[in-house]
This record gives structure tokens, C-alpha cells and sequence, in this order.
């Protein structure tokens, strides 16, 4: 069978580990055999970003927003033992943290439903995404340890002099105080990014805050988006989806209740921990999609999951794996059939929807890695190695490709 070809280069990001030891079986088993693939290759693996001084990671980003769409591996964010382990001129900022400071934008996680695989929340029937606003907040934030008795004040000092002052507490022994901030730039752009998004993806758009006690803080996130909200009403209407608004326990409450399948937008802190929620409800961390989405439309596909370094020190001592490829395998169909869409490839589309449909089927049909083995409720599942589960799925997608 030809070869499906391809127009623009998709910007192919390397990375770490067991990942990177999937990333290479993924392409020669179910990419390559398949397109005739069209990439500009980063290698974003800790030694190469060293060698480099990291620049490779800039020119990764830079060529996502040359290109439009990317696809990524895992990558090791260096904490002081990675220095020790890869002996690294210095501690290198986290990969994701230097893509999203280039592209802005978003970062969407969706779990991956299949049969077999049940949402611990009964009533869950389709998949929740989490829009995490990756801005401010309490990862910007700075903090005192209050040594004794004093006042604390939250002070703004313009420019043009104007001074702003609000009294925080009066201290009668010690405490600890914060301050965090947000712009109203980067909230805009978190909304406009979440209403295209649930456009795209015909999907109701959710968004929560606390307005009730953070009068000014939260407030303003909610105004914003009722602003964004006012210019996509038409378009919403025409695609039949919502935009809804309620304060974040309520949000809660009501999405254990719900059947799922709409676009939470969630502030930075709540989309950390409701995401980590969702994505073991769901399953696994493994069966997770992650998708970065800036305002003026770039994409960078890849799995929520980690490096899963634990497998890697298996598999260098020559121990077969188990390592579950899914996420990894859907963050090149994304890329893929985002790419397809841009440049008007159909068959590239039809390619990215025929591998997933392969790989959930092969799932289905009781073929596993063994995290999806230990929580399954198909009966006598099958366990195959981290090869053996790829090759399983591109057998699957032959015999769809010859039916
Ligand atoms: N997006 C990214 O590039 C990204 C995200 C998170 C962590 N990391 C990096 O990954 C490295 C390892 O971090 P970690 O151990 O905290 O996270 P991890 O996601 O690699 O692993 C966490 C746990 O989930 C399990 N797991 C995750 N993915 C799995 C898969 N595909 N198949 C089977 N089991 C899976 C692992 O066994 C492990 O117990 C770190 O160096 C970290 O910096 C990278």
C-alpha cells in the first residue's frame, strides 16, 4: 500500500527514558510503516538539551510556532539527583515549562475511554477535560515567614506613582503571609484558548472560581470570561454547546454527579490537583492525553505521563517491560490528524482515527499492558511485553486497513 504522504513537517520532539525507548517502537511499527513521514526532528533527551545548553529546547518551541503542530515525548525535568545522575552543567528548567513560556497558551488533558477500563465514578460515561491555566497564581507566588508581632500590607506602587495599600493582618506572634498575582492579559488568553477549544471540540465549556469570597481576585477571572463568553455566544449557539459558570464547590459537586464530556477550565491550582483527580478516576495516568493550545492557534501533542523512569532502570538491566504506550500513541494520531486538518490531508486524518480505533480495540480485545491488567474488568486479560502490546495494535490496524 503507498504511503501516505505529507505536506508540512510535523516538529518532532525526542525525550527520555522509557518513553523514549516507546517513542522509537511507536514510529517503526505504527508510524513509518504508514506515512511517509514528514518531521524536523529535536532530540529534547537530557543529554542532548546539556550539550546544548538547552538551546535545543528553544528551537523546538520556536519551530512549533514556525510549523503549528508538534508532537513530544516525556522528558526528565533535572531536580539535583538527575545533575548527579547525567553529571549536567546545571539544573535545566523543566522542557514543558520553556515550550509554554514561548508558545503560551493552554495545556488540555482528556483520559482516554475504553471498554474494559471503567471510571471509578459510575456515572462518568464520557470524558472530562481540564483546562489548566499554566499562569500565576500560586506557583508565582511570594511568601514571608512572619517572625513576630507587626502588620502586614498588600502595597501597589504605579508607575506614574499612584499607590494602592490594603491592610492584611495584624500580626499578634508569628505566621506566615503570601502574595500571588495574575495579569488580565494572560487570563484573556486562558479564556480565548477554552471557548476555541470547546468550539473545536463541540464540547460545553465549564469555569469555576471562588467570586463569592475573592471579591476582586477571583472576580476578575469571572468578568473576563463572561466578556470572551459574550463574543463566542453565536458561535456556541450554532454548535449547539454552552458555556456554564458556578462557583468551584458547586463545580465539584456537580461534575461527581455528571455523565461527563464537557471542558472544565479550572485556575492553575485547582486544574494541578482536579487533573491528577480525574486522570486516576479515569483509570491511569497512562490513558491520558495532554494537548497545549496557544491563542493564535499552535499545538503540542503528548502524553500526561512521566519519563517512567522505574521501567527504564528495568529494561537497562535487560528485564522485560510492560510499559503502556497508549497516551504516547495518542499524542502522535493528535498531532497527526491536527496536522491532516491544516493541510487538508484526508488520509492523514482517516490514518490518526483508524491507529486509535486499533488501539483501543486491541485493548478490548484483552490484550494489555500490565497497569491496564491490574484494574481491567475483562475477564483473563492478556499481559504482553512494552513491544509485544505495539505490535498487537499494528496487526489490528492492518487487518482494519484490509477489511
Ligand atoms: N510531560 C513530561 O515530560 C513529564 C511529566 C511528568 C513527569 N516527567 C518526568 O518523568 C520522570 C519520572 O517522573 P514520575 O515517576 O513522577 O512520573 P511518571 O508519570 O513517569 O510515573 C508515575 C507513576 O505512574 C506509572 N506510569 C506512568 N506512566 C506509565 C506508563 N506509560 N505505563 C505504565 N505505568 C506508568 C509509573 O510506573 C509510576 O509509578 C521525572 O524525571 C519527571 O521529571 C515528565
Amino acid at each position: 500500500m503507498a504511503k501516505i504522504q505529507m505536506k508540512t513537517p510535523l516538529v518532532e520532539m525526542d525525550g527520555d527514558e522509557m518513553t523514549r525507548i516507546l517513542w522509537q517502537m511507536i514510529k517503526d511499527e505504527l508510524i513509518l510503516p504508514f506515512i511517509d513521514l514528514k518531521s524536523e526532528y529535536y532530540d529534547l533527551g537530557l543529554k542532548h538539551r546539556d550539550e546544548t545548553d538547552d538551546q535545543v529546547t528553544l528551537d523546538a518551541a520556536y519551530a512549533n510556532k514556525k510549523y503549528g503542530v508538534s508532537v513530544k515525548c516525556a522528558t526528565i525535568t533535572p531536580n539535583p539527583a538527575r545533575v548527579r545522575e547525567y553529571g549536567l552543567k546545571e539544573m535545566w528548567k523543566s522542557p514543558n515549562g520553556t515550550i509554554r513560556a514561548v508558545l503560551d497558551g493552554t495545556v488540555f488533558r482528556t483520559p482516554i475511554i475504553v471498554k474494559g477500563i471503567e471510571p471509578c465514578v459510575r456515572n462518568w460515561k464520557c470524558p472530562i477535560t481540564i483546562a489548566r491555566h499554566a499562569y500565576g497564581d500560586v506557583y508565582k507566588n511570594a511568601e514571608i515567614r512572619v517572625p513576630g508581632k507587626g502588620e502586614a500590607k498588600l502595597v501597589f506602587t504605579g508607575e506614574d506613582g499612584t499607590r494602592i495599600e490594603e491592610p492584611i493582618f495584624s500580626f499578634d506572634g508569628p505566621g506566615v503571609i503570601q502574595g500571588i498575582h495574575n495579569t488580565d492579559k494572560s487570563i484573556e488568553s486562558f479564556a480565548r484558548s477554552c471557548f476555541s477549544y470547546a468550539l473545536d471540540q463541540k464540547k460545553d465549556l465549564w469555569f469555576a472560581t471562588k467570586d463569592t469570597i475573592s471579591k476582586t481576585y477571583d472576580r476578575q477571572f469571572k468578568e473576563i470570561f463572561e466578556t470572551v463568553a459574550k463574543s463566542y455566544r453565536e458561535r456556541f449557539e450554532a454548535a449547539g454547546i454552552s458555556y456554564f459558570y458556578t462557583l468551584i464547590d458547586d463545580a465539584v459537586a456537580r461534575i461527581m454527579k455528571s455523565e461527563g464530556g464537557m471542558i472544565w477550565a479550572c485556575k492553575n491550582y485547582d486544574g494541578d490537583v482536579f487533573s491528577d483527580m480525574l486522570s486516576s478516576s479515569f483509570g491511569s495516568l497512562a490513558m491520558m492525553t495532554s494537548v497545549l493550545i496557544s491563542p493564535d492557534g499552535n499545538y503540542e501533542y503528548e502524553a500526561a505521563h512521566g519519563t517512567v523512569q522505574r521501567h527504564y532502570y528495568r529494561h537497562l538491566k535487560g528485564e522485560e517491560t510492560s510499559t503502556n504506550s497508549v497516551a504516547t500513541i495518542f499524542a502522535w494520531t493528535g498531532a497527526l490528524r491536527k496536522r491532516g486538518e491544516l493541510d487538508g490531508i484526508k488520509d492523514l486524518m482517516d490514518f490518526a482515527d483508524r491507529l486509535e480505533e486499533a488501539t483501543l480495540k486491541t485493548i478490548e480485545g484483552g490484550v494489555m499492558t500490565g497497569d491496564l491488567c491490574r484494574i481491567t474488568t475483562i475477564p483473563n486479560p492478556k499481559q504482553v511485553n512494552s513491544l509485544g502490546f505495539i505490535q498487537a495494535i499494528r496487526k489490528k490496524l492492518e487487518e482494519q486497513m484490509e477489511a
